[in-house]
């Protein structure tokens, strides 16, 4: 972890303007300097910088944001990776913060593993470069299949010789413990204790992970070798490190080209992606010849929407790949798959090919997925009436998958017609598909909430009666995940202590978010400031700030933001206000968790006043001179519309009918819904006064 005042030092060095420079050519406008936005193509510029915001904004694709997350988005990085990106640029010494202990241990294995990882694919390039086997065996072989030199480099291929324990000794020579070497899965213990290396005679392929590490290898058995040797392929076995299931060969060199591109393409192999990489075709990624899962999908999923699969023309693997592709849909993907011309596969045709043909012939036969599954399947079932209905069946469940209702119906429609049918029976049968699998859900959820009742011998949801707080945080799934680092929770604050019966996520697009939204932009763009003077104890007048105002008027009624996240923002904006030189927009902006800044940036960049023109005559007022009405409204108006929200959960929980059986329950939730109605009731009175007061 890189300390706080490190992150400070990085934070004051790296200008906004200086950074995307370095990307973007800019011109000055007024204050702000605008630019062609790097994440999109575009002929006119949208992407605006703010020097003295410290942040940019695209106003046509809506991305930017502080200096560190437009490096994590331009140079596809994580929040880490770009600050020790900056630091580089800006000569800062990166100081890490001490770690727990138990932050060590996790940390030094997986470092350990890296690090021999790393030693071994020097190694290996080494034997390929310098040693007369790999010159003479390996290096003939990747060059005899058409790998430039270049290319040879950039994927940091290399060579295994026949000795069967080369690399051990190598590693052991230099002090690399015995236990890595295995727990990699490099070497192998045989029975009588020695080490054995894993990939002996073979070339050598490393896997990178997103952000470069190498976290596994796989070695190719040259084909003088193979005579006795089954595997064509020997690859890492799945380690702390590696999980297969979640890498995609050629990720690390793909992400830009794919975000460039806003389009991935997916093959088998990893000499299917070497190629196509060295035909000009950068923007390609491998499963290494296993289904897709989904944790690959959202890999790719984060730098674009849209996948097209290539395959071998001979269509071997298609049916079996199609499964796969149902949960491509399932996430809002769109996909297309593309059929090359019989016997080649990807890696061969890019050898035949340069890149604007390859291309070409992509966009001339690549077909939509549903349309290429139907069509299949329907060449396959002939006249079958048997087969002809389950391949209807399956065409409907892929379609019942994808999200967007309004896809949904394209394809409908368009299946209809493909296969002679009424779009009326399809529309049916997917409606029937979605609504089971709304209710397997919905017991599943119902399921693991009365494990979770059982466990805690407790109801599963804790709504706060007001009287009794409860200092349990909401209950959620509590396995720990090994491969996710994330923080222990913190210690109970007020803002933790936080229950509700609005569902914990899925509410942006209700009219109570955009109203907290609202008030947590006041508080990041005017959080210090004045709103107004009030009279204290003592009869003088003291300055009210827009903090103070929200703070307060939330407690009062005993409401808070529902976002996790805004809650921590008014609970850091109560907790320095009184600071010296504090500025709530420049505390966000750099706020060393990037969920937090990046949530600022996007407030501050938003051009949102709410009055705009809201003129006295000539003049136009700003939002900042009239913070003194504004933020009571908005106040008003939040609580109006979350105490609407709440009451329409809590009578959705007196429906659970396992709150039904519980009178108790029952009791403490009616309770509830009465406060929330006396609350509304009051307020509702003090919104009709101003209205009143505002005619
Ligand atoms: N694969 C594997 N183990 C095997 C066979 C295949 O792990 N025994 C994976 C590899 O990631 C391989 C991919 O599946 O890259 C595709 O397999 P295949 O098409 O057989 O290999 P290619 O990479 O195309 O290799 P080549 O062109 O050299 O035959
Ligand atoms: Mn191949």
């Amino acid at each position: 972890m890189i300390d706080q005042a490190t992150i400070d030092k990085i934070m004051d060095a790296a200008q906004i303007v200086d950074v995307v420079s370095e990307f973007v050519t800019l011109r000055r406008r007024g204050v702000n300097y605008i630019g062609l936005c790097p994440f999109h193509n575009e002929k006119t510029p949208s992407f605006s910088v703010s020097p003295s915001k410290g942040v940019c904004k695209c106003f046509s694709c809506g991305k930017g944001g502080n200096v560190v997350h437009f490096i994590m988005e331009h140079e596809q990085l994580s929040y880490y990776e770009a600050l020790k990106w900056l630091a580089k640029k800006y000569n800062i010494e990166i100081k890490e913060r001490e770690l727990t202990d138990e932050e060590k241990q996790a940390h030094s294995l997986r470092e350990s593993l890296f690090v021999v990882n790393q030693f071994a694919s020097e190694y290996f390039q080494d034997i390929l470069y310098n040693n007369i086997d790999g010159q003479r065996i390996g290096m003939t072989y990747l060059r005899g299949r058409g790998f430039r030199d270049d290319i040879i480099k950039k994927f940091q291929l290399g060579y295994s010789t026949d000795n069967r324990d080369a690399l051990a000794r190598a590693a052991l020579q230099k002090g690399y413990k015995e236990d890595f070497l295995v727990k990699t899965g490099l070497c192998y213990r045989k029975e009588d204790g020695t080490l054995r290396d894993r990939f002996w005679g073979r070339v050598i392929f490393p896997v990178h992970t997103i952000s470069g590490k190498i976290v596994a290898f796989g070695g190719r058995v040259l084909s003088a070798a193979t005579k006795n040797v089954q595997m064509k392929y020997v690859n890492s076995p799945e380690s702390e490190i590696y999980h297969k299931s979640k890498e995609l060969y050629g990720i690390f060199f793909a992400k830009q080209a794919i975000v460039r591109q806003d389009r991935c393409f997916l093959v088998e192999g990893y000499t299917d992606v070497i190629s196509m990489h060295q035909s000009g075709i950068e923007n390609v990624v491998a499963s290494s010849g296993t289904a897709l899962t989904s944790d690959q999908i959202r890999l790719i999923h984060r730098f674009t929407n849209n996948i097209t699969v290539l395959y071998d023309g001979d269509g071997a693997g298609i049916k079996a790949s199609i499964r796969g592709i149902d949960m491509l849909l399932e996430e809002g993907m769109n996909i297309k798959v593309c059929l090359l011309p019989d016997g080649d596969d990807p890696d061969s045709f890019a050898r035949k090919h340069n890149a604007t043909d390859y291309q070409a012939y992509i966009n001339d036969h690549e077909v939509d997925f549903i349309r290429f599954k139907t069509n299949l399947l329907l060449e396959e079932a002939g006249k079958d009436p048997i087969k002809r209905a389950a391949l209807i069946s399956s065409i409907v469940k892929s379609i019942s998958v994808i999200p967007d209702a309004i896809v949904r119906s394209v394809y409908i429609r368009e299946c209809s017609q493909l296969l002679q049918m009424e779009e009326k029976i399809l529309i049916e049968a997917t409606s029937k598909l979605i609504e089971q699998a709304r209710e397997t859900k919905f017991k599943e959820q119902q399921r693991k909430k009365e494990r979770e009742q059982r466990m805690t011998e407790t109801p599963a949801v804790q709504p706060s009666v007001p009287d009794t707080p409860t200092n349990e945080p909401q209950a959620t799934d509590t396995t720990p995940d090994l491969n996710n680092n994330t923080p222990l929770p913190p210690e109970p604050t007020p803002a933790n202590t936080y229950t509700s019966y609005i569902p914990a996520e899925g509410n942006e697009q209700k009219v109570f978010y955009a109203k907290e939204e609202d008030l947590v932009r006041m508080l990041i763009r005017y959080g210090e400031k004045t709103m107004c003077y009030i009279e204290n104890n003592e009869g003088e007048q003291v300055p009210y700030t827009v903090i103070e105002c929200i703070a307060t008027g939330l407690k009062e009624d005993e409401l808070q933001f529902h976002d996790p996240i805004h809650r921590q923002i008014l609970q850091e904006c109560e907790a320095h206000q009184h600071d010296p030189n504090f500025i709530a927009e420049r505390h966000f902006i750099a706020h060393p968790d990037p969920n937090v800044s990046k949530l600022a940036a996007d407030l501050v960049n938003d051009r949102y006043q709410l009055s705009k023109y809201h003129s006295k005559g000539q003049k136009i007022v700003t939002d900042e001179e009239r913070l003194y009405e504004l933020i009571p409204r908005l106040l008003l108006d939040f609580k109006l519309s979350i105490i609407e929200e709440e009451m329409k959960n809590t009578l959705q929980a007196l429906t659970d009918p396992i709150v039904a059986q519980d009178s108790q329950r029952c009791m403490e939730i009616m309770k509830h819904y009465k406060e929330l109605q006396e609350t509304q009731s009051i307020m509702a009175q003090q919104a009709g006064d101003r209205v009143v007061l505002k005619l």
